[in-house]
């Protein structure tokens, strides 16, 4: 079916993980193969896309604000519409369906995790005059099978599973994204020799836990298999996420340091360091395992940049749980460390939970952590400095035009001041620079010339 949506303008306003972004450059991709035009403001938009998260309250209340703000926006001049389209999508799209045009009348079209295909269908009936929704539980197509529109000529991600089985207790991931779901190898496998044959030097694997990938294909190809499977497109750098503990094989560990195109860097979310803790959240993993899989990463690959996530304050941590959380954070000397404050979910087993954690405790236990997080993370930048390393451009500095920011191999950003009079690199060369200073977050490096 042919929908009428040439020459309408959209924006998408993109939430929440890289799965969603990758969504959002599907639908960017989808529509404009439909002869719609994407521009960067919802000032100038006839049609605008919210990619929703529901993974904390934070991200979830966000979005009324958003919305409401566009209520009373007049529509550009030319736009041949009487009024704009709202259309909600990603996490909350799937959680909350019919019930968001309820809750906010000027919302029009609401579609799923799952519908991505059916945006343009249903955006047709937007127009019409009806609200429209379409979020099925299931569906045999992944994103992937839609256009994309990569926000980078470089950089490629390219999801391999859908969904996620592990039903961590806080999470609703499971709840909105479903059950997990694995592409063909030789599917994602095409992908990436097409990205590559176009320019893409890194290509990032997605999952809500790849090291799961493959266990409901005919075969069951195991993720080092893909790894294997994309290093042989001859794509320049290799990056996945993300890894559960309790799927991290030995097989994969040993692609750290062998795999020529595999960088050097992993995010590894621990959680929480103290048993009882990972017991009642559900992760399947003791912190001794933990540490015997840093251990192993380590020997495969001895300078690997690592990084994890750390939720505070879940229902009954104590102080001394806490203080695990802190000694294992100290010990292993993350590069980063994305720190959360839990967030009761409805619908998760954690939300009945008792001993919920007073906001101010968790709020104190978080600062702590953060000090550690911000003091280990300094050092290991700092253990950089001098060296020299091949980075990715990626562009010009946000913060000053006359820079440019990379990231080295193992994930750091480099801001690298530019020199008058000489030819630069641009975005998606790969130089070599010498690391010459290093911040909490960043590194500063100095372009070797040859
Ligand atoms: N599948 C990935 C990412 C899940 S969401 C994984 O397993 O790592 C990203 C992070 O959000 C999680 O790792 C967790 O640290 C955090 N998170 C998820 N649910 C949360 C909640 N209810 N409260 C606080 N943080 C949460
Ligand atoms: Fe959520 Fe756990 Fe699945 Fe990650 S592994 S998405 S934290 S349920
Ligand atoms: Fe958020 Fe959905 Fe990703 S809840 S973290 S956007 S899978």
């Amino acid at each position: 079916m042919r929908y009428d949506l040439d020459g309408l303008t959209f924006c998408t306003q993109t939430f929440g993980c890289q799965m969603n972004k990758h969504d959002s450059e599907r639908i960017v991709g989808m529509l404009e193969s439909l002869g719609c035009a994407e521009v960067d403001s919802p000032d100038e938009a006839d049609i605008v896309i919210f990619m929703t998260c529901c993974v904390r309250e934070s991200a979830d209340t966000r979005l009324f604000g958003h919305v409401m703000s566009l209520k009373d926006q007049p529509l550009r001049a030319a736009s041949p519409l009487r009024k704009r389209i709202i259309a909600i999508g990603g996490c909350i799209g799937q959680r909350d369906g019919d019930a968001l045009t309820a809750q906010m009348p000027h919302v029009q079209v609401v579609f799923g995790t799952n519908t991505i295909h059916a945006l343009p269908h249903l955006l047709h009936e937007a127009m019409e005059g009806a609200s429209a929704s379409d979020i099925q539980e299931k569906s045999s197509l992944f994103s992937t099978d839609l256009p994309t529109h990569r926000k980078s000529s470089w950089a490629a991600w390219l999801p391999i599973t859908v969904g996620c089985d592990n039903f961590c207790t806080y999470c609703i991931v499971p709840h909105v994204r479903g059950r997990e779901r694995s592409r063909a190898l030789e599917d994602v496998a095409d992908e990436a020799r097409r990205y590559v044959r176009e320019g893409v030097r890194e290509i990032t694997l997605l999952g809500q836990n790849v090291n799961s990938y493959g266990r409901d294909l005919y075969g069951s190809p195991r993720f080092a298999d893909m790894l294997d499977a994309i290093d042989a497109t001859g794509v320049d750098r290799l990056r996945f996420a993300t890894s559960h503990p309790k799927d991290l094989s030995p097989e994969v560990i040993a692609r750290f340091g062998s795999l020529r195109s595999l960088m050097p860097a992993l995010h590894l979310p621990v959680q929480s360091g103290s048993d009882r803790i990972l017991e009642m959240m559900n992760r399947r993993y003791t912190r001794e395992h933990y540490r015997e899989l840093i251990a192993s990463l380590r020997r495969a690959c001895p300078g690997i940049a690592l990084s994890t996530d750390v939720i505070v304050g879940f229902p009954g941590e104590t102080e001394e749980d806490f203080q695990q959380t802190l000694d294992l954070i100290d010990e292993v000397g993350y590069h980063q460390v994305f720190t959360f404050i839990y967030s009761k979910r409805a619908g998760t087993p954690a939300a009945s939970f008792e001993d919920e954690i007073p906001r101010e405790v968790a709020q104190e236990r978080f600062d702590r952590l953060l000090a550690v997080v911000e003091t280990r993370a300094l050092e290991a930048n700092l253990a950089d400095v001098g060296s020299t390393v091949d980075v990715l451009i990626e562009g010009t500095s946000k913060k000053d035009a006359r820079a440019l920011t990379a990231k080295t191999p193992k994930g750091q950003t480099v801001h690298i001041p530019l020199e008058e009079g000489s030819t630069n690199p641009v975005p998606g060369e790969i130089a070599p620079v010498r690391i010459e200073g290093a911040k909490t977050w960043y590194l500063t490096g100095k372009l070797l010339r040859s």
